[in-house]
């Protein structure tokens, strides 16, 4: 058989078949955009997938990061990882926030809590945790920190779509999560994403935000921005997500094809479940020690590549390495050592719902020397 490339994802598309009556249905109410029909039905069917009372959903993953900030009236300095997409910092650049950036575990690659409290100062308002590759953070310690020296916390659950912890949703966490409904996620809906908060008023707040600042016809409440989820892509979300459960799976069978083979590997480390946690598989790094292994992290990419098999070195370089924040006294490298060790020697292998046996097979392949 002919070596196509393998891409590192491929989107979980609903079937034209079923789409085709939800578009009919949408020309005829001719109705686009602004809580329409389809953006109440997604809403309400996401509260119910993910267990949480509240959902407000937008056209992106990044603006609801960047509303939960107003949302939430943080200022000053907010504690964030430096081991995530860009997105999360720029949220915060964006309201005119410092990020101040902490190590992170090696073993989630989530934020560090035993290194948050010696990042606090008299301006620190709120702690920005990211749920890495969907892999919970450690929720109880957070919040015993943020309850102790009164910040909140809006957890950046980009990842962590469907994932719980002994029966709970993720999302329960701290004060605010967002979602984000991109192309290359689990659950996508082309571009968009959501905020979920724990109270109505909120939430009303939340969707004036997304709106403007609309409150009624006549009323702004605050300089709002244009966040809204049209028609088109809350039903293609409808259809998505009758389909996610059965693509979880397929992504979790697939991790356990990569495992079996790999523990066999010296020098490749890879994430394993963790107790209690219903996970997505979102994403499947591995990790190269390059004495062990024989060969850098860089040299196993690039030959990768060279089979057609694009894997992605996600998350590298660090956020704290981008020009904008390389000048903060966080983002110093001796501040930390761990993200710089993880971020070169990351590679996420293409994962996604309907890659073929074969294909793995063919991926391994390139790494089993
Ligand atoms: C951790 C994280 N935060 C935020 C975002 C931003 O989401 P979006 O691309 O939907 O704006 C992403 C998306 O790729 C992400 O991975």
């Amino acid at each position: 058989m002919e070596n196509k490339v393998i891409t590192v994802t491929s989107p979980l598309l609903p079937s034209l078949d079923d789409f085709l009556p939800y578009l009919e249905d949408i020309w005829q109410r001719k109705w686009l955009t602004n809580n329409g029909h389809y953006h109440k039905e997604l809403e309400k069917a996401l509260c119910d997938y993910l267990k949480v009372p509240y959902v407000s959903l937008f056209t992106n993953g990044t603006l609801p990061l960047m509303c939960a900030l107003q949302a939430l009236r943080i200022t000053g300095e907010v504690i964030t990882t430096p081991y995530s997409f860009v997105a999360t910092s720029h949220s915060l650049w964006w309201n005119g926030i410092k990020p101040v950036f902490v190590d992170i575990d090696p073993g989630t690659c989530n934020i560090d809590p035993s290194k948050i409290e010696a990042a606090i100062t008299p301006k620190t308002t709120a702690i920005m945790p990211v749920h890495v590759y969907g892999k919970p953070c450690d929720i109880g310690r957070i919040q015993e920190i943020a309850d102790k020296y009164g910040l909140k916390v809006i957890y950046d659950a980009a990842h962590a779509f469907g994932v719980e912890v002994n029966g709970h949703s993720i999302l329960e966490a701290g004060d605010m999560s967002t979602l984000s409904f991109h192309a290359t996620k689990v659950y996508n809906t082309i571009e968009g994403g959501a905020l979920v908060c724990h109270d109505e008023k909120m939430k009303r707040r939340i969707d004036y935000l997304k709106n403007f600042g609309f409150a009624g016809e006549t009323t702004i409440i605050a300089p709002g921005i244009n966040g809204k989820m049209d028609e088109i892509r809350s039903a293609y979300g409808l259809i998505n997500l009758k389909q996610v459960d059965a693509a979880i799976d397929s992504r979790r069978q697939i991790a356990l094809l990569y495992r079996n083979t790999l523990q066999e590997v010296k020098g490749i480390r890879f994430m394993e479940d963790m107790p209690g946690v219903r996970h997505n598989y979102s994403y499947f790094p591995i990790f190269v020690d390059s004495e062990e292994y024989g060969m850098t992290r860089d040299e196993l990419y690039f030959k990768m590549k060279e089979g057609d098999v694009l894997g992605r070195r996600y998350f590298y370089p660090l956020i704290s390495e981008f020009s904008t924040y390389r000048g903060l006294e966080s983002a110093r490298p001796e501040n930390l050592p761990v993200a710089h060790r993880i971020a070169d020697s990351v590679i996420c292998l293409p994962m996604y719902h309907d890659i073929r046996k074969y294909e793995i097979e063919r991926i391994l392949s390139l790494i089993i020397k």
